[in-house]
């Protein structure tokens, strides 16, 4: 099933996933676009959905193979939304003997146009890896990850640009690296990326938003707010939870879900927490399952709902 919470009203409504989901094992990851919702299933499958008009659409795959090391994307040709297209590509994190002595790594790039049902494959080469479990981010129309170096200790954002069909390092970040930190991405008031970091070691929160996105360009990243108070929640304390999801509201606070064990350290809550620079206060506790269950089937994503129809193809291809 899926749960839809609307944290500003406190509303919360849960709902069985499509009947045509149900035969195709459980959802890995996806990615929401403008009220779509990419999904791909642990069987390899993918499908386009829209949950508001329950609108699905299959895509037909080549190989319908699960590559579990598999970064994926969706987003769409210049400001048209003409044409949505599908990135997947293999994460070098994973094959890091294939890129040891040299750095870089030539993984198999898939795209995939719903316009004309097709699949395109090229091989590129990569002297980067997007940073483990952090989930990628579709901004008008293209995409966004938090990625890393193969030889240089420095993270960055990488993005896909779907015009030219090209990777294109954005700018550094404003945080070191550790992978025991919290870092995820998010967007801010319209074409703007917003940063959240959080500290294992001090539980310390910054978080940094940019005010422009723009290729080639550095991208001035400015500090939002920083918090540090006892009270604060420990958005990741085991690597078994889900990642933290979150986004900035109107008072400029962050929204932030995540998993927290409970005192009897078998089973996890998932809160919703808006935490501002002087304040901070649990909105809900959404559920409550067992520790080991999180990873990586439940996990939150923000999504902004839609009325934007599931494209269908030129030639009308059967499912
Ligand atoms: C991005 O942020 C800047 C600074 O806060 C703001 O002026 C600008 O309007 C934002 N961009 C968009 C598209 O809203
Ligand atoms: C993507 O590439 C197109 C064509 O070069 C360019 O006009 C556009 O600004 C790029 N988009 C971003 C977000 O960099
Ligand atoms: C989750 O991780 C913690 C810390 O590494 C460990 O103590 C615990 O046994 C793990 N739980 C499960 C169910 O994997």
């Amino acid at each position: 099933m899926v749960k839809i919470i609307n944290p500003v009203v406190g509303a919360c409504s849960s709902f069985s996933l499509p009947n045509k989901f149900q035969v195709k094992g459980e959802i890995y990851t996806m990615v929401p676009c403008d009220g779509l919702l990419l999904c791909i299933f642990e069987t390899g499958s993918m499908a386009v959905w829209n949950p508001c008009l329950n609108q699905v659409r299959w895509i037909f795959l080549l190989n319908p193979s699960f590559r579990g090391c598999s970064c994926y994307g969706i987003g769409y040709d210049g400001l048209s939304r003409e044409s949505y297209k599908i990135l997947r590509f293999v994460n070098g994190v994973f094959t890091k003997n294939e890129y040891a002595n040299t750095g870089s790594y030539k993984p198999e790039v898939d795209i995939y146009e719903l316009k004309s049902n097709s699949w395109k494959t090229f091989k590129v080469s990569l002297d980067w890896h997007v940073v483990l479990r952090c989930k990628g981010l579709s901004l008008k129309g293209n995409m966004y990850w938090i990625a890393k170096w193969n030889r240089k200790p420095d993270i960055f954002i990488q993005s896909f640009n779907f015009s030219t069909e090209t990777f294109e390092p954005l700018c550094s970040l404003p945080v070191r690296y550790d992978v025991h930190n919290v870092v995820a991405l998010s967007a801010f008031k319209g074409d703007n990326l917003s940063l959240l970091h959080q500290s294992k070691e001090t539980s310390k929160i910054d978080v940094w938003v940019t005010n422009k996105v723009k290729n080639g360009v550095s991208i001035l990243w400015t500090k939002l707010f920083s918090v540090t108070r006892p009270d604060l929640p420990v958005l990741l304390a085991f690597e078994n939870l889900s990642y933290p999801v979150h986004f900035i509201d109107k008072n400029n606070r962050i929204v932030v879900c995540c998993e927290e064990v409970l005192a009897d350290k078998r089973n996890v809550a998932v809160n919703i927490y808006v935490i501002g620079e002087d304040e901070i206060k649990r909105q809900d506790e959404i559920e409550q399952h067992q520790l080991g269950f999180s990873w990586p089937f439940i996990s939150g994503y923000t999504y902004l709902p839609s009325l934007v129809p599931v494209p269908s193809s030129e030639d009308n291809t059967p499912e």
